[in-house]
């Protein structure tokens, strides 16, 4: 009998093992006399203590600290003011009013999963929607922009940014190391290291896909997309100094923002626009259409509104839900395809891969990546196989196979007319022609206001400042050809002169 008798005296649920049997002594060991020795037969004890041992999964490679919503999509049926259906057959956004569940999961990305929610970093947007047509993920950031264009960068990208692998710090000397050799960052260099850089929760920032997207008509026909989101709450940002403050007190902010205000039933809510743009190279544009380093600007190609999302309820589990919640680039429906953007290409492979590893085999069987509609495969076993794929529809359990002339699973009729773009090229390893990594980043430097400027020079001259002078002058030499004006700021801030001459890695 245990010394803690649970005095409850109504109908609660009795305590078992996973194996159904009823527990009666939660607090004591079986041991031989109350001082000990334990006994190893104890299978109460080893199932409860084997299973805590094993509580962790390995947690995100990036973006490991985050916090998720469920909701829905409300399409409008229209983008901008033409039917949606001129430019994509996808059902999700076909109908005025049509609601598709969804689950969103906002993140930082460089540091572990308890890290503070107050440092300079991208914020990840990603959402999953569960659609009659299978699941769609918009895997995105906050920032419209990224830092490199070619997939085979992202690791030596995240190493540099993460904690020094001796010294277990972040360090300027370290992440600019890679940054002033590469020029095509400076533009989201500049986002960062302004406001922008440190939203002041997840209700009150922007979102978007970053990478470049096609979208597919019922003709075959096909346009390049890329994807925004823009809260309804408005954006606010934080200086330095406000982020410190907060992370003085609470260093769980966004989090727990997000989760009262959807308590309060005060749920927040963004707007999907799209750019669009023809399918093709556009040579008449000063950047490539697949650069995600670079902005498709808004007087020629407008924000034209899709759709609304709302998040109202909380996750009744945060490790089910939100800590397995597995999004990918790959993960399309019909209607939307993939562009040939390279670094979108090498995202995809990733995400899954990771995924496979990270949660498991069977990561697509748990209810949150589930989708919401008819799903049946042949595919088998594996860890933590939980249930058969489509034994529910009728399947026939002897074929796992196909084509069968017994049974079993057949093939769907097309969706509509395929879309096949020609392919052709030389097989090389070449960066994009069109490179031009200084203009939007200046621009961008002179529509801030005054105080982000300000803020945007005192960030980076904090930084730089604990860098070796070859790293300072590099930066100053690339911030100098972004604008003028710039380059000089962070030179006399960091105390060096700027050079004129043209660095590597330019
Ligand atoms: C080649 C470049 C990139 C690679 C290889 C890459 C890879 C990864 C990997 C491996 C994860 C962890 C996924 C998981 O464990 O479930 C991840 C998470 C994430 N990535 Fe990327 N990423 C890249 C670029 C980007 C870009 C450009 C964006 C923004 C548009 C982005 C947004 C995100 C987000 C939001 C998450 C967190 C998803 C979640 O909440 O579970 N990534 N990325």
């Amino acid at each position: 009998m245990s010394d803690k008798h649970n005095e409850s005296t109504n109908e609660q649920p009795i305590l078992t093992t996973r194996q159904g049997h009823p527990v009666y002594d939660n607090q004591n060991l079986r041991t031989v006399g109350d001082r000990g020795p334990s006994t190893l037969e104890n299978y109460q004890f080893l199932e409860k203590i084997s299973h805590f041992d094993r509580e962790r999964v390995p947690e995100r490679v990036v973006h490991a600290r985050g916090t998720g919503a469920h909701g829905y999509f409300e399409a409008y049926g229209s983008v901008g003011d033409q039917p949606i259906s001129k430019f994509t057959r996808a059902k999700l956004f076909q109908e005025k009013g049509k609601r598709t569940p969804v689950f969103i999961r906002f993140s930082t990305v460089i540091h572990g999963g308890h890290s503070p929610e107050t440092l300079r970093d991208p914020r990840g947007f990603a959402v999953k929607f569960y659609t009659e047509d299978g699941n769609w993920d918009l895997v995105g950031n906050n920032l419209k922009v990224f830092f490199i264009r070619d997939a085979i960068k992202f690791p030596d990208f995240i190493h540099a940014f993460k904690p020094d692998p001796v010294t277990n710090r972040q360090d300027p000397n370290r992440q600019f190391d890679f940054v002033s050799q590469t020029p095509e960052a400076m533009h989201t260099i500049t986002w960062l290291f302004s406001p922008w850089g440190i939203p002041a929760d997840y209700r009150h920032m922007e979102g978007s896909g970053v990478n470049t997207y096609k979208w597919v008509n019922a003709q075959g026909e096909a346009v390049l997309v890329k994807y925004h989101w823009v809260p309804a709450q408005g954006v606010k940002n934080l200086t330095q100094e406000q982020a410190n403050a907060i992370q003085g007190k609470n260093f769980n902010h966004a989090t727990q923002d997000l989760y009262d205000a959807i308590e309060r039933g005060e749920y927040p809510s963004w707007e999907l626009r799209v750019q669009i743009m023809s399918d093709g190279e556009h040579p008449e544009l000063d950047f490539d259409p697949l650069d995600d380093t670079k902005l498709w600007p808004e007087d020629q190609f407008p924000m034209l509104p899709v759709g609304k999302m709302t998040l109202d309820k909380n996750p009744a589990n945060f490790f089910a839900e939100v800590e397995q919640a597995a999004f990918g680039t790959g993960v399309l429906v019909d209607g939307l395809d993939f562009s040939d953007d390279k670094m979108l290409q090498g995202r995809t492979f990733s995400y899954s891969d990771t995924q496979r590893h990270r949660v498991g085999t069977n990561y697509l069987q748990l209810p949150i990546n589930h989708p919401k509609t008819h799903v049946a495969t042949n595919q088998r076993d594996g860890n933590m196989a939980y249930y058969v794929d489509g034994i529910d529809s009728g399947e026939n359990p002897h074929v796992n196979y196909e084509p069968s002339l017994q049974s079993g699973l057949v093939e769907s009729p097309r969706a509509g007319v395929e879309h096949s773009p020609e392919v052709s090229g030389k097989l090389v390893r070449q960066a994009i022609d069109r490179k031009n990594p200084y203009k939007q980043a200046g621009e961008r430097y002179r529509s801030f206001e005054d105080w982000e400027r300000d803020e945007l020079v005192s960030n980076l001259v904090t930084a730089l400042k604990s860098c070796i002078p070859a790293i300072q002058e590099r930066m100053v030499y690339h911030l100098s050809q972004c604008d003028a004006d710039y380059g000089q700021r962070v030179a006399s801030g960091i105390g060096i002169s700027v050079k004129t001459e043209a660095v590597a890695g330019d």
